[in-house]
């Protein structure tokens, strides 16, 4: 078959680890008959430079005409300055917003070989097999009033915390679809102690609970759970979350696997064009020298290939290779150890299609 796939590959390491992605698909579509047709564009602090936006229109359409859109990573010290009129994040959620990808997933597993490399005792981490489903295109990141002004004398900042039942509502329903795979178990996270918008979170999700009888439902407080994360993390199966509690519990939990560098997100929404990319950032300090991790983003191609392309055994297939060079101790820097971007890819492709 064949496929139109846009890369991001954006800012800092991005590149790097997006061409190794690139090699990884390539052998995919070589083992089993298929053809990628990839068209490259920029987008981020990169499209700053060259456009003067961090996602120009012609970019945003050509991801919304194609498949599906691997990104690498946006960001970085040379457009960091707060007073500039566009930053390569707004390029992002421009991105996410433009493409409507309203649900992130961010797996979150511990691999044998590398409990060692986490802060948390070996025991904790037996059997830590996560979901998280972020919210992506609503609240804190989105809503209006947004911005500064002077008030009674003083600058105010505003962002807004809003949430439309639909927007709840439809994550809420995926969630559930997904814990019917899995184990079963909805942890939906809110501060409903607090937040309005988290009681009407809490107030859907038990409604979806309703209609979801054959799974478990259990409201946890965000403080609660970035506790419990770190405590007992085994317990949770699937979490679900609004935008800015999954940015941050995500974060954490990517420390039970090692190191960011290994995990792979998706992003889907109701069209089949989703968007992929590693949780990791742009890493400016290890920029250009090779040494970056590419598993993140091409576990990413693997999660393309199923939710996108639906290519099962060939998501799969990119899965097993990874677990076998972890395995069999194939390490970059980040987990460990002196393999470059390019020698981790290698060792991976050797063992795709086995
Ligand atoms: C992430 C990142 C982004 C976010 C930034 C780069 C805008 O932290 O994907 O988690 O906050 O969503
Ligand atoms: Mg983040």
């Amino acid at each position: 078959m064949n496929f139109k796939i846009t890369l991001l590959p954006g800012d800092g390491i991005g590149p790097e680890v997006v061409g190794e992605a690139v090699r990884v698909l390539e052998t995919i579509a070589g083992k089993y008959k298929h053809s990628f047709d990839f068209q490259e564009r920029l987008m981020g602090g990169c499209s700053i430079d060259k456009y003067g936006s961090s996602l120009t229109d012609e970019t945003l359409a050509d991801c919304v005409a194609s498949d599906s859109v691997l990104l690498g990573a946006v960001g970085g010290p040379k457009w960091d300055d707060p007073n500039a009129k566009d930053r390569p994040e707004r390029g992002l959620l421009a991105l996410r917003k433009g493409l409507g990808v309203f649900a992130n997933l961010r797996p979150v597993k511990v691999h044998p070989a590398l409990v060692d490399g986490s802060p948390l005792k070996p025991e904790k981490l037996q059997g830590v097999d996560i979901l998280v489903l972020r919210e992506l295109t609503g609240g804190l990141y989105f809503g209006f009033p947004k911005g500064r002004d002077v008030k009674d004398g003083r600058e105010r900042a505003v962002d807004t915390l809003e949430y439309y039942d639909y927007e709840i509502k439809r994550i809420m329903k995926l969630a559930f679809e997904l814990a019917k795979g899995r184990k079963k178990k909805v942890t939906s996270v809110d501060k409903a102690n607090v937040l309005e918008s988290s009681r009407l979170w809490r107030q859907i999700a038990t409604q979806v609970g309703k209609e979801n009888p054959d799974v478990e439902l259990e409201h946890v407080l965000v403080d609660t759970a970035s506790m419990r994360l770190i405590t007992g993390p085994a317990w949770m199966d699937v979490v679900v979350t609004e935008n800015m509690f999954g940015d941050i519990l995500t974060d954490e939990a990517s420390v039970l696997a090692g190191s960011m560098g290994m995990l792979p997100s998706a992003s889907l929404g109701e069209s089949t064009v989703g968007l992929y990319e590693p949780i990791h950032g742009s890493a400016p300090d290890i920029a250009g020298k090779g040494i970056a991790n590419p598993i993140g983003t091409i576990l990413s191609t693997a999660m393309m290939l199923r939710h996108s392309l639906k290519l099962e055994a060939e998501a799969a297939s990119i899965e097993k290779a990874v677990d076998a060079v972890i395995t069999a101790g194939a390490r970059t820097a980040d987990i460990g150890g002196k393999l470059s971007t390019r020698q981790m890819a290698d060792e991976i492709i050797k063992h795709i299609g086995e």
